[in-house]
């Protein structure tokens, strides 16, 4: 069983949510549940990780921000009515961190899909993004990209942890190599 963790939110973070999302909107309440979903399981990570000397208390504020992008993006099913696609939510993210400040955290956002988006496959899907890598760096990066993948903004299913095996089988879907990349992280990470 996963040890627990006192997580202590600084209140910054709910300054920049408040900024964007109303409360009590279903925007607000999916965001708020995923990002503090994420949060608890990075910091299982990092907590086993420590021999990496992970910065604790950024992967903190990276993992409840990661997603703050969401609402200048169309996801009526997140409660998002914003015009651009949802994918967009990655640069988005990293601008509105930057114009806040957090230029470090707006990196997290930018590159914590699935295992991250190579240059060359942002190119090859044609995605509505800026043509450079979109891969996490740091080890920092690296786990909130990891601790993301475990776990849906779906409504129906937000509190769902899924397996390790599941995450892999869905990135493979995208390419072999994201799956593998997935499972090389979880065994690093302790979790296969
Ligand atoms: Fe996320």
């Amino acid at each position: 069983m996963a040890k627990n963790i006192d997580i202590q939110i600084p209140s910054f973070v709910f300054g920049l949510i408040d900024k964007y999302y109303e409360r009590g909107s279903p925007s607000y309440r999916i965001l708020l549940t995923h990002s503090i979903l994420v949060t608890r399981k990075a910091l299982q990570v990092a907590e086993r990780m420590k021999r990496l000397h992970p910065d604790i208390p950024f992967i903190l504020e990276a993992s409840m921000l990661h997603d703050i992008g969401i609402c200048k993006t169309n996801a009526p099913g997140l409660g998002c009515h914003g015009k651009d696609p949802y994918i967009t939510h990655i640069i988005h993210g990293r601008k509105m961190l930057e114009k806040e400040g957090y230029p470090k955290h707006g990196l997290v956002c930018e590159r914590h899909t699935g295992v991250g988006l190579p240059k060359a496959y942002i190119i090859k899907q044609g995605f509505p993004l800026p043509k450079r890598d979109m891969v996490p760096t740091t080890t920092e990066e690296r786990i909130v990209s990891y601790a993301d993948s475990f776990y849906s903004k779906d409504p129906s299913c937000l509190f769902h942890e899924k397996s390790v095996e599941e995450i892999a089988a869905f990135l493979s879907q995208f390419g072999a190599r994201f799956g593998k990349t997935f499972l090389r992280w979880a065994k690093e990470f302790g979790d296969a």
